[in-house]
């Protein structure tokens, strides 16, 4: 830890809770808890991002955060500070938002999951109730007792009501997963659809029904482990509903089906539920993708046969291509073609860009020998770290600028902006009004209308006029 490193000011006394970890889940989780009237410290080692935060600065777009932020820098509810073991020691209830980045054969890396066990270990002094709230495989809760009692010397050991013995320290860990989406993640913390507890003491239970008492939503009280396989298998569902409607697309596109139409007809059944239905270019994000490879990492290691998840990644993976096939049917070769990108992020709302879909797709594009032109509202920064301007990407201010010229329009991320394009005034800017559209945010008549071809995903789009071409040399 650094000489001059910031230390919370709080005691013991007023029994703060500690979120260890200022990223897209621990912010808006500090800032949440605040609101609901909790002293919390925020801690992360890393000070130059805590030197941000202390500044009202987020460090990444999310809605509502930086108001948050704001009022409870002012309130003093929050207070940031980036000496990790001194926030340990001054918070009773300590959540672990760390990151659990994936390895190169999938597992979830816990390598800043134990660091916090370590030292939280060093830093006992009085009851702590440590929280899993990052996606950490099941039986993680478990590492984490055994790894603050070895890094104690043996001093601590779990609470009373937990499998081993009592004091002179005692602790319990906790599993409660979060579901908070990117974009919507404080929308989710105030109104979610359920909070998961997964604990092993009653002391442990009272302190997190406690906690979320202002929240009124089902609780689900279990077992450590339960919780975490919950989280897992929450967006492994998910991810599956997303591949499954990915691929009725497909074949949407080649009977002449609406997929819209079919997610509605299908969604409006309570079994199935119409939410993650929308067909596109495939999910990305820090979330799904890395969730899934570990919850297959997971099953393998145990012996289960969990391959249709792994089915469910090699349908999301060809989604790139699929696209890439859409632009290349839309235009012909790709090779010197102008093309704009409206949209970086991996979903709107956010500026997160990692796992994001475009990425693969502008990789795709630029190795044909494509011209591209990019823009986004929030995630260009971002972009710009990973995929340097060049010769052949530029990046542009404005749709309008984006337009100049191209050959084609494509659309990638579902902003609101985009939803109010002037299509009739960049017909007259494009060099030809090609629209291919990985999210289906248009009506294909209103586009046709302002003078667009336009190409969208498991939809028999609309052939414009004079576009009618004798059955024997179908465009589609
Ligand atoms: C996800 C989970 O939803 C959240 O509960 C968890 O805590 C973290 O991971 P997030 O990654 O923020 O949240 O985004 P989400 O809204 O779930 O979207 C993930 C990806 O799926 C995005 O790329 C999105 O564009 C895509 N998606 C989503 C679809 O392609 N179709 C859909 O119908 C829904």
């Amino acid at each position: 830890m650094s000489e001059n490193s910031t230390s919370p000011s709080t005691t013991q006394d007023n029994a703060p809770v500690t979120v260890l970890g200022l990223g897209h889940i621990g912010l808006p989780t500090a800032l949440g808890l605040a609101e609901l009237g909790r002293q919390v410290i925020g801690a992360d080692d890393d000070a130059r991002k805590v030197g941000l935060i202390r500044n009202g600065d987020p460090t990444f777009y999310e809605p509502g955060v930086a108001e948050l932020l704001a009022k409870h820098l002012k309130s003093g509810k929050f207070q940031p500070v980036d000496d990790v073991a001194a926030a340990v020691r001054a918070g009773s209830i300590i959540f672990i938002c760390v990151g659990t980045p994936q390895k190169t054969n999938g597992q979830a890396d816990l390598g800043q999951v134990e660091a916090v066990a370590q030292v939280v270990a060093r830093n006992l002094n009085g009851y702590k109730l440590l929280v899993e709230k990052s996606t950490v495989p099941a039986i993680t809760a478990q590492w984490l007792k055994r790894t603050i009692v070895r890094y104690n010397s043996g001093k601590a050991s779990p609470a009373p009501g937990s499998a081993l013995a009592a004091p002179p320290l005692a602790f319990d860990v906790a599993s409660n997963p979060e579901f908070l989406r990117e974009g919507k993640a404080l929308e989710d913390f105030f109104h979610p659809n359920r909070i998961v507890c997964g604990v092993e003491s009653e002391r442990a239970r009272d302190l997190l029904v406690n906690l979320y008492s202002p929240l009124k939503c089902p609780l689900v009280l279990t077992n450590t482990s339960t919780a975490e396989l919950i989280k897992h298998a929450a967006n492994a569902f998910l991810s599956m509903k997303i591949s499954f409607i990915n691929m009725v697309s497909d074949l949407c596109e080649k009977v002449g089906a609406d997929v819209g139409a079919v997610a509605r007809g299908i969604g409006l059944d309570n079994r199935i539920g119409p939410q993650f239905l929308d067909a596109g270019i495939g999910y990305g994000g820090y979330c799904f993708p890395k969730d899934l490879r570990a919850f297959i990492h997971l099953a393998e290691e145990h012996g289960v046969d969990f391959s249709l998840l792994q089915e469910v990644e090699h349908i999301n993976q060809s989604r790139v291509d699929m696209f890439v096939g859409k632009v290349r049917h839309a235009i012909w070769n790709l090779r010197g073609k102008k093309l704009g990108i409206l949209g970086l992020a991996f979903k709107a709302g956010t500026d997160d860009i990692r796992e994001a879909v475009s990425l693969k797709i502008i990789e795709t594009l630029r190795d044909e020998g494509s011209i591209l032109r990019l823009y986004d509202p929030q995630a260009m920064p971002n972009t710009q770290r990973m995929v340097p301007a060049s010769p052949q990407v530029s990046y542009c201010t404005s749709v309008d600028e984006v337009a100049q010229g191209a050959h084609a329009l494509l659309l990638l991320t579902e902003w609101e902006e985009f939803r109010q394009l002037d299509l009739a005034r960049l017909r007259e800017v494009m060099e030809v009004p090609v629209l291919v559209d990985g999210r289906n945010l248009y009506d294909p008549e209103a586009v046709h209308r302002a003078g667009f071809e336009y190409f969208s995903i498991g939809r028999a789009d609309p052939v414009p006029a004079g576009m009618h071409t004798s059955p024997g040399v179908a465009l589609k």
